[in-house]
């Protein structure tokens, strides 16, 4: 049998630890047949080392979404490892500590700014940089935390996400003509790096898995790396800019 992303070349960022959504966005992928580069961001050693870990090592290369420079240079040393691609993996969230589980009122605009550029704007950056690389059939997903509501603690980083499911769309709209997919996976709760930055975080964590009609298992990605590598594959062609929820079902319920 045939691998669902059987001769796919994938370009993956997000990768930080073991944990890291995107390791086993990563892992799934290989494992369905897909050729994997990833990104990493700050700490290059680290990430290579988690690289190895993959059941085939990937290659790394350094990309800081507010770097313009590093933007640019993304599709060229894309192209020292594979020649072309045929999907992108975001999931880059970042915002600094007053932005998140302090009281919403007093995160100042910088603090903001950084949470919008680096978790919102980043979509259209790494679009960007990519396009010269994809060509029609291609799929970029992203890594989304629901934000239709006001959740506990995620404050600004909900804002930073509402920014960028508006971003998906307009995304969609734009790459739509080049064949280019553009959807987002809303997540349920993962405990990762990022998500245990969050203050009070994990109290919606805890009462997720009793909200949930199927049940979620915080320590648990790979629902959510199946369902990315879904949306990477041949068999959603005619979906775009859109949010699949892979969330247990919360989304569906009210209390
Ligand atoms: N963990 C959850 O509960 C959850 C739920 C829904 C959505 N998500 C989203 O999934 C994505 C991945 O997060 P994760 O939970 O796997 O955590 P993680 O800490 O493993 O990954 C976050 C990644 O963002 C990268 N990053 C931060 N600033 C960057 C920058 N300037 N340039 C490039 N990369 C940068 C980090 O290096 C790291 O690899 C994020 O967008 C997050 O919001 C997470």
């Amino acid at each position: 049998m045939t691998g669902l992303l059987e001769g796919k070349r994938l370009l993956i960022t997000g990768v930080i630890t073991d944990a890291s959504i995107a390791f086993h966005v990563a892992k799934a992928a290989q494992e369905q047949g897909a050729e994997v580069v990833l990104t990493g961001f700050g700490r290059m050693s680290l990430v290579q080392r988690i690289a190895t870990r993959l059941p085939k090592p990937a290659p790394v290369i350094e990309l800081d979404v507010q770097n313009d420079e590093q933007l640019a240079g993304l599709a060229d040393a894309v192209r020292e490892h594979v020649d072309g691609l045929d999907g992108v993996v975001h999931a880059i969230g970042f915002a600094p500590q007053s932005c998140l589980g302090a009281p919403f009122l007093d995160a100042p605009w910088k603090d903001v700014a950084v949470a919008l550029e680096v978790s919102a704007y980043s979509l259209k950056s790494l679009a960007v940089a990519t396009l010269p690389l994809l060509s029609p059939g291609s799929s970029i997903v992203g890594l989304d935390f629901d934000a239709r509501v006001a959740w506990p603690a995620y404050n600004w980083m909900g804002v930073a996400k509402a920014a960028f499911e508006s971003a998906n769309r307009y995304l969609a709209r734009e790459l739509g003509p080049k064949g280019v997919r553009v959807n987002l996976v809303a997540a349920g709760p993962v405990r990762t790096m990022a998500a245990k930055s969050i203050p009070g975080f994990k109290e919606l964590e805890d009462a997720w898995g009793e909200r949930a009609p199927l049940g979620w298992d915080v320590n648990d990605a790979t629902p959510v790396a199946k369902s990315v590598c879904a949306l990477l594959s041949d068999w959603l062609p005619a979906t775009t800019g859109s949010m699949v929820w892979v969330d247990g079902g919360v989304h569906a319920t009210g209390m």
